[in-house]
């Protein structure tokens, strides 16, 4: 299968290859995906490198081309998502579309139509919401079914639980379901309390969270802080002392040690404002080898372009994976990386190669 991906990115774009760390696509998502719907991007300044001299990064493909290396790399920022994907109709458009990653909440509450007797359960809905016409359940049955019959054109889910009492009630269900899916699996939380003085939202108990996650090892965990934002804000960062308690909690819960992937989901408004500490927040967790930022940011939401546009190329499009709404995605304009020189920075201000070949040599034991 991932042969077979691999093939049909080089047949669209004439390369032979010499040697494929797509494992590491596949360790990025928790699983492998068609190769074809990530963009490759040619990485400036590294060709010629041999593959164990590599500074790093996500480095993802090295094609030989007339004799010459070309290092490529993942752009994860042109992964199309389906965000809030919370009722039948919309998982049905989502299934249908030209997306990558379906991104749905989880709250205990009712189906629709019920007659509001028996148990809650865990449904599709976004608080305040908990009543809904599709049980979690029936949401990843459908998309299992979908990914069965589209080998090659699978899309990802990603789990967002509201609370630590809907994802404890999920477990059985997950167990059930997370260990034959091929196809990218996100389990995300907001575990630490955040900006803007954010309290009107409790945290997921992130030690019972990560308890949970340690039985789906080919989950990404993703988790992050609640938020408090929207039009009318301008002020506020992700700050030192929240990013100290993420860290601290994955220390805690010994996550770094498990060479888990994990993304760290950030609200664009407030992310932009927060360079310097989100650097300082992926360089702590080094340790894993391996971390991506996801920016993600409600529709109506204030957020200075410029800044995040600085964000995204400090860290690389490879990355950042990019779930927001259309018009701020077209404002970012990422085409236009300007002199490019921001990704060749980032790929040598971390070092990544050894997880290259732990994934890769995981890849040719399986
Ligand atoms: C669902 O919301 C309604 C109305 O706010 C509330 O009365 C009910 O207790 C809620 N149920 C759950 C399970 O939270
Ligand atoms: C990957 O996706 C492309 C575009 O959707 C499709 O044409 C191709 O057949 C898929 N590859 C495989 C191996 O299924
Ligand atoms: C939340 O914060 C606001 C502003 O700091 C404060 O006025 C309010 O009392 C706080 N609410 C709670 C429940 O702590
Ligand atoms: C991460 O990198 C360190 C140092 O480069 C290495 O010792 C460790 O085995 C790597 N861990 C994983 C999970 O790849
Ligand atoms: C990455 O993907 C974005 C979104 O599709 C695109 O605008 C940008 O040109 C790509 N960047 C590179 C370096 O390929
Ligand atoms: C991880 O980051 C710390 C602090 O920036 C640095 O001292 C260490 O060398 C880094 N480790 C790796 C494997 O990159």
């Amino acid at each position: 299968m991932l042969f077979k991906s691999i093939a049909a990115a080089l047949d669209q774009s004439s390369l032979s290859v010499l040697c494929l760390l797509l494992a590491l696509v596949s360790k990025i998502n928790g699983a492998a995906l068609n190769a074809s719907h990530y963009q490759y991007y040619r990485v400036e300044g590294l060709e010629g490198t041999q593959v164990a001299d590599l500074p790093l990064g996500i480095v993802v493909l090295q094609d030989q081309d007339m004799g010459k290396t070309i290092i490529r790399a993942a752009n994860l920022t042109a992964i199309r998502w389906a965000h809030a994907v919370n009722s039948q109709q919309l998982l049905d458009e989502a299934l249908a579309g030209d997306i990558e990653f379906i991104e749905a909440d989880i709250v205990l509450g009712k189906l629709s139509g019920g007659d509001g007797d028996g148990d809650d359960m865990p449904v599709m809905a976004h608080p305040p919401a908990n009543v809904s016409d599709l049980t979690l359940q029936a949401f990843l049955n459908q998309i299992k079914d979908f990914n069965d019959l589209h080998e090659g054109n699978e899309k990802g889910v990603k789990l967002d639980f509201k609370s630590i009492d809907v994802f404890e009630g999920s477990l059985d269900i997950l167990d059930a379901t997370i260990p034959s899916m091929s196809y990218p699996i996100w389990i995300n939380a907001d575990i630490i309390s955040g900006p803007v003085d954010q309290n009107k939202t409790v945290p997921v108990d992130p030690n019972r969270f990560f308890a949970g996650c340690m039985r789906y090892k080919q989950a990404v965990l993703s988790i992050g802080w609640t938020t408090n934002w929207g039009a009318e804000f301008r002020e506020g960062e992700y700050t030192q002392d929240q990013c100290d308690a993420m860290v601290e909690t994955l220390a805690f819960n010994n996550v770094l040690s498990t060479g888990q992937g994990i993304t760290f989901p950030v609200r664009a408004g407030i992310a932009a404002n927060s360079e310097e500490q989100l650097h300082k927040l992926v360089a702590a967790v080094n340790e894993t080898n391996e971390s991506t930022l996801t920016i993600w940011s409600s529709d109506g939401d204030y957020v200075d372009v410029d800044k995040l546009r600085k964000l995204i190329f400090g860290f690389g499009v490879e990355r950042v994976y990019l779930d927001v709404p259309e018009d701020l995605a077209a404002k970012l304009d990422l085409g236009n990386a300007g002199n490019g020189a921001g990704t060749f920075n980032s790929l040598v201000s971390f070092s990544f190669i050894s997880l290259c070949f732990y994934a890769f040599s995981s890849w040719l034991k399986q």
